[in-house]
């Protein structure tokens, strides 16, 4: 099939180059010349491992193009899927990108006689596109739905394994209003084996996705907030308990003798809160438009409040074990929202040097990729706070070190390294991924999520 793809973030560019990969014809259009070209000369204009690869094989072998014709690439092809930004900001999901995306697909839709259908993949409210997103079509090509096909067809790619999961996805979710829409996306996945394909509405796609990225991050919420009970208690550690909690096989079931230890139970760990680009800004988009409708969400209200407290609670507890920040050095691993990636949006690590820095301390932030993006939100300012990807620097006679990203070469870090580097071994363990039997022998003073 000829497909366009309309935006070049980490969705569409994913999407275009796998579909390619999948045996389609695929021109991936963006405004911003430079990403064009770059993509044209192979170079994947973000991190995300895998991409650059399979890019070279598909603009190499003619697969897919970059260009900012929309369109002729519209009048080329069989399916134009939006993958534009929905950011969220003054209360409510900002849909500027996809109004103009329609309105451009809508007036290159006027000059074309074949049947063309416009797909939404960009995370979008529940009835945005069988409202806002048709409507603007209507009026933009002066023809009815069922003259042009509309779908919604939903995300679920993790950052940093994007590639994978759009490639073996769990389910390809395919929303549409009528046989001949759902048919032609169905061509789209064609060359994908073994995938439920999940036929709903429009509306109904666009809600799984909210409410699959709320669940989860519900479940963040939750195991915090049952940390910081354990912590209050007192002599009970929330690994242990999540531990024996998640053998119920219902979270893990047995196959065979075997436990089939789901990921899912990864969201069941204790941690110092979760970032990125998705969770944050989706339960509030979901939360803000419940409430247009007159419901009030408690629960995915409180998941945000008790995330916005989790690493204000860890860098509190800090606080108190070293009586003030002041001329204290703290080294904080991890600046990016989880590890395989440079993204640092609305990571926890953000707000712990926010406020280590309100609290007058020196910060060192450390990460293999993300210093740079580090940088742009929370400038170096010498002696305040300062950035490396070299942790040894950061540990340097260090009055703490907090663990907020758990990448895996910091996991690995020996605690005679902590001992022999730090001023004061105080580690703090904001993800619960450290041995703390160990560090405790070698002389480190342990400060973990959900332990005290
Ligand atoms: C998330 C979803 O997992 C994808 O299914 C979805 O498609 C994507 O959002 C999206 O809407 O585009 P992503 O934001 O890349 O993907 O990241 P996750 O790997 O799910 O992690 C999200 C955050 O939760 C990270 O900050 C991570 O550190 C945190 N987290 C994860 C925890 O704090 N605790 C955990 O136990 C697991």
């Amino acid at each position: 099939m000829k497909i366009t793809i309309i935006g070049t973030g980490y969705v569409g560019l994913v999407t275009g180059a796998c579909l390619a990969v999948r045996g389609h014809q695929v021109t991936c259009i963006d405004k911003k010349r430079d990403i064009v070209e770059k993509i044209n000369n192979m170079q994947a204009p973000i991190y995300e491992p895998g991409l650059e690869k399979i890019l070279k094989e598909v603009v190499a072998s003619g697969r897919l193009a970059a260009g900012n014709d929309l369109k002729n690439s519209v009048l080329a092809s069989e399916v134009s899927i939006i993958t534009v930004g929905t950011p969220f900001g003054d209360g409510v999901i900002d849909l500027s990108s996809i109004e103009n995306s329609a309105r451009e697909i809508g007036e290159a839709l006027r000059e074309k006689h074949d049947f063309h259908i416009v797909c939404v993949k960009s995370t979008v409210v529940p009835t945005t596109t069988d409202t806002l997103v048709k409507n603007i079509l209507r009026a933009a090509s002066g023809k009815e739905p069922g003259e042009f096909g509309l779908a919604m067809n939903p995300e679920f790619l993790r950052e940093g394994k994007a590639v994978e999961d759009f490639m073996y996805p769990d389910r390809i979710v395919i929303g549409a209003d009528d046989e001949r829409s759902f048919a032609g996306m169905r061509k789209v996945y064609d060359g994908f084996l073994d995938v439920p394909i999940i036929q709903v509405n429009i509306r109904t796609a666009e809600m799984i996705k909210y409410v699959a990225n709320a669940l989860l991050a519900s479940l963040i919420s939750f195991s915090n907030e049952a940390a910081s009970i354990c912590e209050a208690t007192g002599g009970v550690d929330i690994k242990e308990v999540l531990a024996a909690v998640t053998l119920d096989k219902r979270f893990n079931p047995r196959i065979g003798n075997k436990l089939a230890d789901p990921e899912m139970n990864q969201y069941l760990q204790a941690g110092c809160g979760f970032g990125g680009s998705c969770f944050p800004k989706d339960v509030k988009a979901l939360i803000s438009f419940s409430m247009e409708k007159g419901y009030l969400p408690r629960i995915m209200a409180s998941t945000l409040t008790v995330n916005q407290e989790q690493p204000l609670r860890l860098v509190g507890r800090l606080e108190k074990k070293l009586g003030t920040f002041e001329n204290k050095k703290i080294a904080v691993l991890g600046l990016a929202f989880k590890p395989g990636t440079d993204d640092i949006r609305e990571s926890p690590s953000i707000t712990i040097i926010t406020k280590l820095l309100e609290k007058k301390a020196q910060v060192f932030g450390v990460d293999p990729v993300a210093t740079r993006n580090m940088e742009s939100v929370i400038p170096q300012a010498f002696p305040n706070v300062l950035y490396t990807t070299d942790y040894k620097i950061a540990l340097q006679n260090a009055d703490a070190v907090i663990l907020a990203t758990s990448w895996p070469d910091f996991i690995k870090i020996a605690p005679e390294e902590y001992l022999q580097l730090m001023k004061y071994p105080l580690v703090v363990d904001g993800r619960r991924v450290l041995d703390k039997k160990s560090l405790e022998k070698a002389g480190c003073i342990y400060l973990g999520v959900g332990l005290v």
